[in-house]
C-alpha cells in the first residue's frame, strides 16, 4: 500500500530531503545461552527468568570476536539489501556502550574491517536508544545533502560488561548488531519523523561506573565491581514504560496519524512487560507488536536495528508499511520514529 503521506519534517523541521532506509542487515553470535544453562550460573530458574522478563535465551559473542566485527557483519548485509558497495559509504555511525575499546572508536575499526575509504566515522553512547539516536543523525547528513548514503549500526557486546555472578542483571542481556543504509529515494518518504529526549537526573538508574575519568581502572575498581553495568530494575522498569508511550505518541502526533496507521511496532526489546504495557497503553494490538526478545535478550543499542531487520526479512512491514520504533535506555535517553518503509 502506498501511502499518501506527506512528510511531517518538511513541515515541522526543515525543507531536507526525505531520507530512506535502502537496507537492513543483522547479525548474532553462534553462541546460545539458554535459561537452563544460566540455572548453572546463578541462583535462577527458567520459570522466573520467563515470568519476570519474556527471555529463554540469548547469544554470547566468542572471545576473540568483538563489537565491531558483529557491527562489519551486520553491515555487510545491510549493504548486501541495498545493493551497495563498500565505497559508496560516505559516513559511517556506530552506537554502542560496548565498543572495543575505550578510543579510537568503533566506526573507525568497521571502516576497516568492510574496506571503506577515509570517510568521517564516529560512535554515539545513548544506550539502549542509541540506534534511534544514529538514526536522526544520518538522516540529517542525508536531508540536508551533505552525504549520499550512511551507514548506522547499533552493536553491543554486552557480555563484556556483564557481571555473570550477579543474578539480577545476568540473565537479561546479549550480544548482537544490526545495521541500516540511508539514502535518499524518490519513491518512498522515509523517515518520516523522531523525537529524541534524556534526563541525566536519572543517571545513577543504570550506568557502569568503571572505566572513565570519574573512576579510572584500578584493581580496587575491578575488586569493586565497577566495569559491570549496573541497574536499579524497578526504577528502570516504571521510567521506561512512561518515557517510551510518551516518545511513541509524541510522533505519532508530529505526524498527525493514530495507531492505527502503524504496520508495525518496534520497541525496545528489554522484558516482555515493558513490551506489553507499552503496546496496551498505545493501544497497538498484539500483532502489530514486533517481538524477538524471547530469542535474544536485550542487546541495547543493537536491539530495535536486529527488530527491524527481522521484521523486513521476515515479510512483515512491506514497502509503503508505517512503522513505529520505540526504544528507552540509560542516561535515561529515549526516542521514538517513524517510518514509511
Ligand atoms: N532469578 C531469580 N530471582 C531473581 C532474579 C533472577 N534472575 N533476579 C532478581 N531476582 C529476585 C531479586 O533478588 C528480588 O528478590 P527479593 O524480593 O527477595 O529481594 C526479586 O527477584 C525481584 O523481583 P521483582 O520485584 O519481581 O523484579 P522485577 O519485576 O522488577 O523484575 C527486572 C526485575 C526483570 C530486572 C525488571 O525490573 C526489568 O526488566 N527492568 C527494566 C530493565 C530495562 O528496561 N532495561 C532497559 C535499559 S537497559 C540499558 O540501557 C543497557
Amino acid at each position: 500500500m502506498k501511502t499518501k503521506f506527506k512528510n511531517p519534517r518538511a513541515k515541522h523541521d526543515f525543507q531536507g530531503r526525505p531520507c530512506s532506509i535502502t537496507g537492513v542487515g543483522s547479525y548474532v553470535p553462534e553462541k546460545i545461552l539458554t535459561n537452563a544453562q544460566l540455572e548453572k550460573l546463578v541462583d535462577t530458574s527458567d520459570e522466573w527468568i520467563t515470568t519476570r522478563t519474556g527471555i529463554k535465551e540469548r547469544r554470547i559473542a566468542a572471545a576473540t570476536e568483538f563489537t565491531s566485527d558483529l557491527a562489519a557483519k551486520a553491515a555487510r548485509r545491510a549493504m548486501e539489501m541495498a545493493g551497495i558497495t563498500a565505497e559508496q559509504i560516505d559516513l559511517i555511525i556506530v552506537a554502542s556502550i560496548t565498543p572495543d575499546m575505550p578510543f579510537p572508536n568503533t566506526a573507525c575499526l568497521v571502516q576497516q574491517k568492510i574496506g571503506a575509504r577515509r570517510v568521517p566515522a564516529f560512535d554515539i553512547e545513548a544506550a539502549c536508544s542509541g540506534f534511534l539516536y544514529a538514526l536522526e543523525v544520518g538522516q540529517n547528513f542525508i536531508a540536508s545533502r551533505n552525504f549520499e548514503t550512511v551507514l548506522v549500526i547499533g552493536a553491543e557486546k554486552l557480555s563484556a560488561i556483564t557481571n555473570w555472578t550477579d543474578r539480577n542483571t545476568c540473565v537479561l542481556f546479549g550480544d548482537g548488531a544490526g545495521a541500516a543504509i540511508l539514502q535518499s529515494r524518490a519513491d518512498s518518504h522515509g523517515l518520516l519523523a523522531t523525537v529524541l529526549g534524556a534526563d541525566g537526573n536519572k543517571a545513577e538508574l543504570l550506568s557502569m561506573p568503571g572505566g572513565g575519568s570519574r573512576c579510572p581502572a584500578s584493581a580496587q575498581s575491578v575488586a569493586d565491581g565497577l566495569h559491570f553495568l549496573r541497574m536499579d530494575g524497578k526504577e528502570t522498569f516504571k521510567n521506561a514504560v512512561q518515557a517510551m508511550c510518551s516518545a511513541a505518541n509524541e510522533v505519532l502526533t508530529r505526524c498527525e496519524i493514530d495507531i492505527t496507521r502503524i504496520k508495525c511496532v518496534i520497541p525496545h526489546q528489554a522484558n516482555r512487560r515493558i513490551i506489553d504495557a507499552v503496546g496496551e497503553r498505545l493501544g497497538a494490538t498484539p500483532e502489530q507488536l514486533f517481538v524477538n526478545l524471547h530469542k535474544y535478550g536485550n542487546t541495547s543499542a543493537a536491539s530495535v536495528a536486529i527488530a527491524l531487520d527481522e521484521a523486513v526479512r521476515s515479510g512483515k512491514v512491506q514497502r509503503g508499511d508505517l512503522i513505529l520504533i520505540v526504544a528507552f535506555g540509560a542516561g535515561l535517553t529515549w526516542g521514538a520514529a517513524v517510518i514509511e518503509w
